[in-house]
């Protein structure tokens, strides 16, 4: 995954003593292989489970864990403070998020956290289920959420002490989406955004089916820079190996192309943005056999055709809305291009060449040609994920 707005950044780890510790040394190991700044904090007690020569490693960064480490006029907790764009605090035991919400300050990482004035702080809060269920512990995270902490939730499942539970350590990709959320510009605020992806599934038999080969990057990539920017996101999706963007509000999976018509049908009405990046089948089995089909069976597939969804959304359009196609193309990619921008009464549409082999489909990476009537603006190869903020971009520059 691809976090630009983490880039020539500074970001400060603050490590407290849960048994979850070893995960925070992966959130470093992923820190480090990006073009940042990293600093870690540890506490006393974290240092029983691992240590600091670990962090210091995988991170190739400087480890602090005293407040009397003053070098000349270098005070710890206000120099990191001060240097730290972004602060997480990970994992964080109920210890460390008690003497936090009150303001405790008898060590580095609780004395920098009540140094710490931007906006950007996040706590990972991870321990056992009944300790996250305590009392004390909720009106203490209440407190931060009130001091605005962002708190990102533990996952249920399978704890350290081998009970089932809220209190896992959440995915660290997870993490850094929110994280990535803190630091960027909210330039689509309060606009309702909606999305489709990857391909669809038309069904022949209870155990086969046909699809495509879209893998659903394109469009992930896009509902996650959109909700990164503030937006409200709906993300239709077809059956895909991807995992929905933590910041994504509505995450709504999807089979065939009528499923998807009538789910993007109806949240079009309420849609300031829509995109299909879906790769629609244009055809489904008419003769769909409830049993399954046997080898000696004489097979013949009738097809019938799909729903054009987009051209659909094109006539329902309403004035403001902003209407955005793809198109897959191997040839003739100007014309083929244009003709859809006007037929299915688009205000932009966005061109693949599906034939290259090094873009498109399962490629993190992609090159596209946007068209709005009269302009044209073609993106260099990049990262999907870059291409998806150049393509939001230019739909603010030009829409918003
Ligand atoms: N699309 C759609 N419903 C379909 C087919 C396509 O909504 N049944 C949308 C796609 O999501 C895309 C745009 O229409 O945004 C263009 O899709 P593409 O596959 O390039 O072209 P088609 O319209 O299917 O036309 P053709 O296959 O002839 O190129």
């Amino acid at each position: 995954m691809k976090y630009p707005y983490l880039e020539n950044k500074n970001i400060l780890i603050g490590v407290s003593s849960g048994i979850a510790i070893y995960k925070a040394v992966d959130l470093v190991s992923k820190l480090r292989k990006m073009n940042l700044n990293l600093k870690v904090i540890m506490t006393k007690n974290a240092k029983n489970w691992v240590s600091d020569q670990i962090f210091s490693a995988v991170g190739n960064c400087d480890v602090y864990y005293s407040s009397f480490d003053v070098k000349g006029g270098w005070i710890p907790h206000t120099e990191l403070s001060n240097w730290a764009d972004l602060f997480i605090v990970a994992p964080a035991t109920a210890n460390i998020i008690a003497k936090i919400s009150c303001g405790i300050s008898n060590d580095l990482l609780t004395s920098t956290a009540i140094a710490f004035a931007k906006e950007s702080k996040l706590i990972v809060p991870t321990m056992n289920v009944r300790m996250y269920e305590n009392k004390a512990l909720q009106r203490n995270l209440k407190i931060l959420e009130a001091d605005g902490w962002t708190i990102i939730e533990p996952e249920v499942g399978h704890l350290a002490d081998g009970e089932i539970g809220k209190g896992r350590y959440p995915d660290n990709d997870r993490i850094l989406e929110y994280a990535e959320y803190l630091l960027c510009k909210k330039d689509f605020l309060n606009k309702k955004v909606l999305i489709s992806a990857g391909p669809t599934v038309e069904k022949i038999d209870p155990v086969r089916y046909i699809t495509n080969r879209s893998s659903g990057k394109m469009g992930y990539e896009l509902a996650r820079e959109f909700a990164c920017r503030g937006a409200d996101v709906t993300l239709v999706s077809g059956p895909t190996n991807l995992t929905a963007p933590s910041l994504v509000k509505n995450f709504i999976p999807v089979e065939s192309a009528i499923d998807m018509e009538k789910v993007m049908v109806t949240y079009s009405e309420n849609s300031d943005i829509i995109i299909m990046s879906a790769a629609v089948g244009d055809f489904r089995i008419k003769n769909f056999s409830a049993q399954k089909l046997k080898k000696d069976d004489v097979l013949v597939l009738e097809l019938e055709k799909n729903p054009d969804i987009l051209k659909e959304l094109g006539e329902k359009k309403r004035e403001n809305q902003i209407l955005i196609g793809f198109a897959a193309e191997t040839q003739n990619h100007e014309e083929y291009a244009k003709k859809k921008l006007k037929e299915k009464k688009l205000d932009m549409i966005i061109v693949n060449d599906v034939s290259r082999k090094d873009i498109g489909f399962e490629s993190d990476e992609n090159e596209v040609i946007v068209y709005s009537y009269g302009e044209e603006y073609r993106l260099e190869k990049n990262h999907k994920r870059i291409i998806a903020a150049l393509i939001i971009d230019y739909v603010y520059n030009k829409f918003c």
